[in-house]
């Protein structure tokens, strides 16, 4: 395992050049298994979560080539065998995306019900549920997830009692390989969603109301793809760089980024006091801090809403703001782990039900922590790098999974950061 040692404050300059998005390229890369020809994907961050899944479709007999340098991966989907294990699966919950795929290609699948997880329990009944609708058999026994298709499945109307990220981009799927027109409604609008749902669109899918609750699919048949398949660029890398820019006070340049994606973080931000200059593409964005920052109160949604992933990294910056805030958590029931680590620098923080109550401006000072989960990870660095002193990270797996090489990314901007091994 890594730890990383960070001296604060950093003073950073540049140029941060954002990497494809993890939640993208994950349905994109499951999405392989639908076709018998070779995939092409580019723009694929290198990340822990992108290794898995490669050795989770390994596993069911998928080769592929990953050139990590170049951001290339070719897959070569073949699939000996339809069972998604838990040695994957429990690794990176996002294995449930393998689920999909395997009903509508071969009308079976056995897949490991993801264990709970650090944010929270995360069960997956609302994917099953809709399967049933469409008409597959579905049981759960053994810590498996078993989807059987009797002769064929059926559109329908189905209404997700919840916004569900991957639940949506698995029916998307699913509903392609059934009968008629099946209406998602209370789908999913995160970008990633789109992302997946206009790839399907290219291929021939007849599907209406992609980026809005409703989503219409008709079942049809799929081309292959030919061209290679571009991840887009990580919306949540890129409001993660802009709260370090903040929280270091220094200007920062990100580039290849999708600003468009962003609205209710950046409303957030600049709330908060930044500035930021954006190109008339949305692809670059000057962040520019500011000497003091306003409290806000902020509640996390379902997207267009304020995303739940960039909670954490927003709390370490509050922390640096004069006043109290108020930060509510409503998708995920305790997402707030990072809350007890940051208050080892001296972070203020009440935690009352899903509120979390800032209180600062706090003159962050180092100490030790360790990280718990992924976002959770990066908010801890957010902090490190505003903090007076050497701070030691450890468990810095969980920041793998998720983040292209940040420590070598901060370095190039000028932070003092190693990674050591513990
Ligand atoms: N939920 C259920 N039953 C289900 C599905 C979801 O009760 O069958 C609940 C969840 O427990 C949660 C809420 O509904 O309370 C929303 O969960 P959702 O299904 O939308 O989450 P997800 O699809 O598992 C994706 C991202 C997460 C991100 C959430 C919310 C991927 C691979 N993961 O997860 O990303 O936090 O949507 O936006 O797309 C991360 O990148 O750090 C991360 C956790």
């Amino acid at each position: 395992m890594d730890a990383f040692i960070i001296q604060g404050p950093a003073k950073l300059a540049g140029k941060v050049r954002i990497s494809g998005s993890k939640n993208a390229a994950l349905p994109l890369l499951f999405t392989s298994l639908l076709f018998d020809e070779p995939v092409t994907y580019e723009n694929v961050p290198r990340l822990w979560d992108i290794e898995t899944t490669l050795s989770l479709m390994k596993s069911m007999g998928t080769e592929s080539e990953w050139d990590k340098e170049g951001g290339k991966i070719v897959v070569h989907p073949k699939v000996t065998s339809r069972v998604a294990p838990y040695e994957w699966v429990k690794k990176m919950r996002a294995g449930i995306l393998a689920l999909g795929p395997l009903v509508a290609k071969f009308g079976e699948a056995q897949v490991s019900l993801p264990g709970g997880c650090a944010i929270g329990a995360r069960p997956v009944n609302f994917h099953l549920d809709a399967l049933q609708k469409l008409g597959a058999q579905v049981e759960v026994a053994e810590g498996y997830v078993r989807a059987k298709v009797p002769t064929r499945l059926l559109g329908t109307r189905i209404r997700f009692p919840e916004v569900t990220v991957t639940g949506t981009e698995n029916l998307l799927i699913v509903a392609l390989s059934a009968e008629g027109e099946t209406i998602l409604e209370n789908a999913a609008r995160e970008p990633e969603v789109v992302a997946l749902g206009n790839l399907l669109i290219s291929l021939g899918a007849k599907i209406e109301g992609l980026g809005t609750s409703t989503i219409h699919i008709q079942g049809g048949r799929l081309k292959a793809p030919r061209q290679a398949i571009t991840i887009p660029p990580d919306r949540i890398e890129t409001g993660t760089w802009i709260a370090i820019a903040l929280a270091t006070r220094q200007q920062l340049e990100l580039e290849q980024c999708q600003a468009g994606e962003m609205k209710a973080v950046l409303d957030v931000f600049r709330a908060i006091g930044a500035g930021f200059e954006i190109s008339s593409a949305g692809d670059r964005i000057v962040v520019l801090p500011r000497d003091k920052y306003n409290a806000v109160d902020v509640e996390t949604q379902p997207y267009p809403g304020f995303a739940t992933d960039m909670q954490a990294q927003v709390m370490a910056l509050l922390c640096l703001a004069s006043g109290k805030s108020r930060i509510r958590e409503t998708i995920f029931e305790n997402r707030f782990m990072h809350v007890a680590e940051l208050r080892r620098l001296g972070a203020q923080i009440e935690i009352d039900g899903n509120n979390a109550i800032v209180t600062g401006p706090i003159d962050l000072q180092a100490a030790p922590m360790m990280a718990t989960d992924l976002r959770a990870s990066a908010s801890l660095v957010v902090a490190a790098l505003a903090a007076k002193g050497a701070t030691r990270i450890s468990r810095i797996y969980h920041l793998d999974r998720g983040y292209q090489r940040l420590d070598e990314k901060l370095r190039r901007l000028g932070a003092e950061i190693t990674r050591v091994a513990e």
